[in-house]
């Protein structure tokens, strides 16, 4: 029989492919080109992305995993009649090591609030809780959440949670305005999980976004299969080289794909060519890498609470608890 416990609302319907057309075409006419990096998650970078999360170079997801492994007992202990409200939950895998701690009356008690942009993702998510959680409640909602949060239904006092340092991924004025939007939808009681990556010597940086594997080029060039598929662009991915690198002065990794020869690139919904010259790059990502100064600052300027900062032996992630 099917769970009644879940249900399930998609926001998204709204949101027309001319839209992601002009974003992928605008991008390409920019002077520094550009492709904005959520168009890396179709099927495929979604897997690459997964892939990645696994690779020995790649620190962040099993650091950020330890630390919640390490804090789980104490989060669970304080869950009792709380909307969790996962923004981005990707596969679920970290709520899933946060609840594996909870008491079966906590978690009678909880409803928890996926919100993804990809259903595929919530799907997932909600079916792996179904079966491993079968007394919690779940409503899983496909929207944008850097636009869309003030749309999710409250029914308690909530925790919201944001890991993965996805906020690294955003520029710098969107991740204000976004941790402003979780603040003014925040009410008494409610607390925020916030993971970010941490600011380290650059050359583990950029080892860990130009793996031995090269799982991160494939999934850097992939954003041109993405590219061609919306916007009928003629990109060749064997064209371009991958490139990672730490930019000090924006503390963040920065992708590119660089030509590797003079291109003409076609669309039917461009007049003309875009020329890209031999050694030009497409940015296709910023991974922003964060310092304690800025956790003070984001807490000063949103009026936000410290409970605490979690964090590994190396300092090299932390999973920040805000309260209002
Ligand atoms: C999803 N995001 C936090 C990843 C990051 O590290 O910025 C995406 C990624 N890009 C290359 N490797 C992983």
């Amino acid at each position: 029989m099917k769970n009644k416990k879940v249900i399930f609302s998609n926001f998204l319907q709204k949101i027309d492919n001319n839209d992601f057309v002009k974003e992928i075409i605008d991008g390409l006419s920019s002077k520094q080109k550009y492709i904005p990096s959520k168009f890396f998650y179709d099927k495929k970078g979604s897997g690459l992305f997964d892939e990645i999360t696994k690779l020995d170079e790649y620190y962040p997801t099993r650091t950020e995993k330890s630390i919640l492994k390490n804090i789980a007992p104490q989060i669970a202990g304080n869950l009792i009649n709380k909307d969790i409200v996962e923004l981005g939950n990707g596969d679920g895998s970290k709520m899933h090591i946060l609840l594996s701690a909870a008491r079966e009356d906590v978690l009678k008690s909880i409803l928890y609030l996926p919100v993804d942009y990809s259903q595929a993702y919530i799907k997932k998510t909600t079916g792996v809780f179904e079966n491993d959680f079968p007394e919690i409640k779940i409503h899983g909602i496909v929207a944008d959440f850097l636009s869309q949060i003030d749309m999710i239904p409250r029914r308690s006092t909530r925790l919201y949670c944001f890991f993965g340092s996805t906020l690294g991924n955003f520029t710098s004025e969107q991740a204000e305005k976004f941790i402003k939007n979780i603040r003014a939808c925040m009410q008494k009681g409610d607390e925020f999980l916030l993971g970010i990556d941490m600011v380290k010597d650059k050359s583990i940086l950029e080892r860990t976004y130009n793996d031995s594997q090269q799982v991160t080029s494939e999934f850097n060039k992939n954003i041109l299969r993405v590219a061609n598929k919306i916007a009928e662009t003629n990109f060749n991915i064997n064209d371009f080289e991958h490139l990672a690198y730490f930019n000090e002065a924006e503390s963040r990794i920065e992708m590119h794909l660089k030509a590797n020869k003079e291109l003409k690139i076609t669309s039917p919904h461009i007049s003309g060519n875009i020329i890209i010259n031999k050694g030009e790059t497409i940015h296709t990502e910023n991974s922003h890498k964060y310092s304690t100064g800025y956790i003070k600052n984001l807490a000063e300027s949103c009026n936000f609470k410290i409970l605490d900062v979690y964090t590994d032996e190396k300092k090299w992630f932390s999973v920040v608890h805000f309260a209002v």
